[in-house]
């Protein structure tokens, strides 16, 4: 069975660059046979948290937070492409999170960060692993770290230079070590039903 992946991303920035790493996870994850979707926070476009999905009535959700919560339940794996603002995460990636819980327990994430310079946004990538443990993931340790996201993707996701060789060389490790742990919960999940 495939596994099926969402990759997030949280930029509304007109002229946004880690769009290009997300197509690169994208395409890297298909390559390797799993079932991928990007989950491009601008294109869903939630306003600003009001009501969290589980607030609403069963069934009188707005179609885009009802449609999102049934791929997040029924996928086996998340990755979030997390850029750095202020040596914090994006706000696009932390309201469509947060529209959210429940929906996110019992599976692994993993985050691939990225910035303009040279720290390539791992400050935000930390805060960003505390608050994905505290909704309900177990965060693998594996990371994909891109800076200068400029000199390592062009405008098509295509590694360029030593820096894109470098993320040629990090990205299956970061993917086993993803694969690993989505077969490990995927098995458990089957042998015996989350507590809750
Ligand atoms: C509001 C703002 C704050 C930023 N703060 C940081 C920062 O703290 N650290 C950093 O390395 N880059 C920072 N940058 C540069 C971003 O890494 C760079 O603009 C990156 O391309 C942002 O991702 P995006 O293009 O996908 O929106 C900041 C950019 C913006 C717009």
């Amino acid at each position: 069975m495939a596994d099926k992946i969402l990759v997030f991303y949280g930029s509304y920035r007109s002229d946004r660059m880690g769009i290009r790493l997300a197509d690169y996870v994208v395409a890297g994850l298909k390559a390797r046979g799993a079932e991928v979707e990007l989950i491009d926070a601008k294109a869903v476009d939630l306003p600003m948290l009001d009501r969290m999905y589980k607030e609403y009535p069963k069934g009188e959700a707005p179609p885009a937070l009802e449609a999102l919560a049934e791929k997040i339940r029924t996928a086996d794996a998340f990755v979030f492409v997390t850029g750095e603002y202020n040596w914090g995460p994006q706000p696009g990636l932390k309201n469509l999170t947060d529209h959210f819980l429940e929906e996110w327990f019992w599976r692994p994430a993993a985050i691939a960060s990225y910035s303009a310079g040279r720290f390539s946004g791992v400050r935000s990538g930390s805060i960003w692993h505390a608050i994905l443990s505290e909704m309900g993931m177990v965060v693998v340790s594996s990371t994909l770290a891109v800076g200068p996201i400029s000199q390592t993707l062009d405008a098509d996701g295509q590694p360029t230079g030593p820096a894109g060789d470098a993320l040629q060389r990090a990205f299956p490790r970061f993917a086993d070590d993803l694969a690993w742990w989505t077969e490990a919960a995927r098995a458990q999940r089957e042998r015996k039903a989350p507590p809750y």
